[in-house]
């Protein structure tokens, strides 16, 4: 796989020999430290981007195709400008096709391009390899077609790419945290007012271990839809009782209780986990601020059990890793990440236990879920730039 700059350069100059002005952008994956399924419901998340990252290299044409070779899976494909819409089977060019239909949506006249991808987040493992492809596309356009968009705004064209193009109705948080990221620091965003603090993470002896379940997310997609109407019931049931609640950022457990419990019991557990979530983080944001990192630890095992048990989007496979680390003292907090039903476990552990506690893990998992296990240590680092 081609990584750095000059990899990713090389292989451009070699696909587009014609093309002098071309500019390569790194845009991370992210990780998110607590508050899950809670960014379309207008409460806080707490993400980071990490060192993995989409690499793309790009350059205008002076035609209407657009030209797009993914290095990685040995892929290409090109469609005109007046074809462009959402294409089935495969899926990379989606990303890249969904940013570029932004701009025009926007009135911006585009001109063709080449694009070039390459990409070290792994894809299913819910460190978000689509919302850096598409925070690298709307980025590269931006800066090659000089639109002076700000981030904020690239952000939810890369949102909205992912919406109209992969059908995945996410919420703002990976787009964001790939776009704002910034080096040691997580960031707390207010999904209903996109106000956001930078809260430093730096960590004496602390790293960030991501387990990898290898379960590919298939149902993500289709289920993850179905919860955000099933969050988008509870609110149009409270609001039969009460004024101004838009979403679950406006409503109580109280509420549910005499509104939503009565009705229907699924949909109780599932907007009841959001609303214990949104809170769950504000709190855990305290502990890290006064340093007390046992007691954010133990808010991420709540976080674990409330999406294993209540919002229904964890898997065997993610239990397991996070119910054979809860009483290892080196391990302050895990639980699974994302969108769910497959990828990683987000590990926060003591530096030096780290391949201790993967050794001890992996030949037990391997053996009882037919699947590899495989592990990354995250650092936290900037978010979508231009590198060369
Ligand atoms: C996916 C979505 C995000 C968010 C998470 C769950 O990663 O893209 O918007 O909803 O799931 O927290």
């Amino acid at each position: 796989m081609a990584k750095t700059n000059s990899d990713i350069a090389s292989s451009f100059v070699r696909l587009f020999p014609e093309s002098q002005n071309f500019l390569i952008v790194r845009s991370p994956g992210r990780i998110n430290i607590i508050g899950e399924h809670t960014d379309y419901n207008e409460g806080f998340v707490l993400p980071a981007a990490i060192d993995k990252a989409a690499y793309m290299a790009m350059s205008l044409r002076d035609d209407d195709e657009l030209r797009l070779v993914a290095l990685d899976m040995n892929e290409s494909f090109s469609i005109k400008l007046a074809d462009l819409k959402p294409i089935g089977d495969i899926n990379w060019p989606n990303y890249i096709l969904g940013s570029a239909a932004q701009f025009i949506k926007r009135g911006v006249k585009l001109p063709g391009f080449n694009a070039v991808l390459t990409s070290d987040v792994p894809m299913g493992a819910g460190l978000s390899s689509s919302a850096a492809v598409e925070c690298a596309t709307v980025f590269a356009l931006n800066e090659l077609l000089q639109t002076g968009l700000d981030r904020l705004t690239m952000v939810q064209m890369a949102q909205k790419a992912e919406h109209e193009y992969a059908g995945v109705m996410c919420g703002i948080m990976d787009q964001f945290a790939s776009m704002m990221g910034k080096k040691d620091y997580v960031i707390k965003l207010d999904c209903s007012s996109l106000e956001y603090e930078y809260v430093p993470f730096k960590l004496e002896g602390i790293k960030v271990l991501l387990l990898n379940t290898n379960v590919k997310h298939s149902l993500a997609s289709s289920e993850y839809n179905t919860r955000r109407k099933e969050c988008e019931t509870a609110v149009e049931w409270v609001r039969e009782h009460v004024q101004g609640v838009n979403s679950l950022r406006n409503v109580t457990e109280e509420m549910l209780d005499s509104y939503v419990l009565p009705k229907d019991k699924l949909i109780d557990k599932r907007s009841r986990f959001v609303v214990q979530e949104i809170e769950r983080l504000v709190q855990g944001c305290k502990d890290l601020q006064r340093d007390d990192l046992g007691a954010l630890g133990q808010k991420m095992f709540a976080t674990q059990d409330g999406l294993s048990k209540m919002y229904g989007v964890s898997c065997k496979e993610l239990d397991w890793l996070v119910d054979n680390v809860r009483n290892n003292a080196n391990v302050i907090g895990a639980r699974m990440m994302g969108g769910g039903f497959g990828g990683c476990t987000i590990n926060l552990v003591k530096e030096d236990a780290i391949d201790e506690i993967v050794a001890s893990l992996k030949p037990t998992y391997e053996k009882e879920m037919n699947l590899p296990l495989t592990w990354y240590v995250a650092s936290i680092e900037n978010g979508t730039e231009i590198i060369a």
